[in-house]
């Protein structure tokens, strides 16, 4: 008998992958239950998906946080358990190109928003936390704060494209524009880069000739809507396991990389 998975969920537009989610866990097909929804963005559409079922929400807005630590940066009232220096070597979203004030600005700024989902979160406890179309990327500081338990990944995301390729914002549209034959989204654990993160699962489908963006945007949100439950499904049972992979290449290069087994099921 499979526990009834906690899954806390964050939202920063219309949702519909969350409601994937909770339609899954009302059929049955996903033994969970989506104990709180988060967002980024008080207008977003989503939140009223989950208020109509009675699910807890709460908002963190970014846009006021990081308004504010614009306005005043010297008045950052900054988590007790913050240290700079420790994100800044850990996190992989910005180059070592960009220069460092903006870097530590950043991290700064995200460290108090990021500490405001971390407080409402701790008042439901959860077992992961699924990022369902929340387009703010997370700093090492939340993200070590989600795995307390550093052998055990409890942070996913889902991405609309085929990964690595096409990171960021507009998985489908920078897919579409680079001209490729096929377009997918991909499940993954959350790691400290730009949506770099150990892969679950992929679904991909041919682009033809007559498709346009909007065609493949909806096309893709179809998988996007199957793949998460299922991904969502393979950690309910326990099935996923992350296996540090050491390859020697020629040249007396190595390729390293943590990546996801799946466990046949019981
Ligand atoms: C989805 O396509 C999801 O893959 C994408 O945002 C959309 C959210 O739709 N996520 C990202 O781009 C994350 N970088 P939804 O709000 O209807 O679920």
């Amino acid at each position: 008998m499979v526990k009834r998975l906690r899954v806390g969920v964050l939202i920063s537009g219309g949702g519909t992958n969350l409601q994937a989610i909770l339609d899954a866990c009302e059929s049955g097909r996903l033994t969970a239950e989506v104990v709180f929804v988060g967002s980024d963005t008080p207008q977003a559409a989503g939140l009223e998906r989950a208020r109509r079922r009675g699910i807890p929400t709460f908002v963190v807005d970014y846009r006021a946080v990081t308004a504010a630590f614009r306005e005043n940066p010297g008045a950052a009232a900054l988590p007790a358990d913050f240290r700079l220096e420790e994100i800044r070597a850990k996190q992989g979203l910005m180059g070592n190109t960009v220069d460092p004030a903006r870097v530590d600005g950043f991290l700064v700024s995200r460290a108090m928003a990021e500490a405001a989902l971390l407080a409402a979160m701790r008042e439901i406890p959860y077992d992961l936390i699924a990022l369902a179309g929340f387009m703010r990327t997370l700093t090492p500081y939340f993200i070590d704060r989600v795995n307390s338990d550093r052998a055990s990944l409890r942070l996913m995301n889902i991405h609309p494209a085929l990964l690595p390729a096409f990171p960021g914002t507009d998985g489908y549209g920078d897919t579409w524009r680079y001209g490729c034959k096929v377009a997918g989204c991909t499940v993954h654990f959350v790691d400290y880069g730009e949506d770099t993160g150990p892969i679950i699962g992929q679904r991909a489908f041919p682009i033809r000739e007559e498709d346009t963006l909007e065609t493949i945007r909806r096309r893709g949100l179809e998988q996007e809507w199957e793949l998460y439950p299922e991904c969502i499904q393979l950690f309910a049972e326990g099935r996923l396991r992350t296996e540090r992979m050491v390859h020697e290449l020629p040249g007396g290069r190595r390729f390293e990389r943590s990546v996801v087994r799946i466990a046949p099921a019981a």
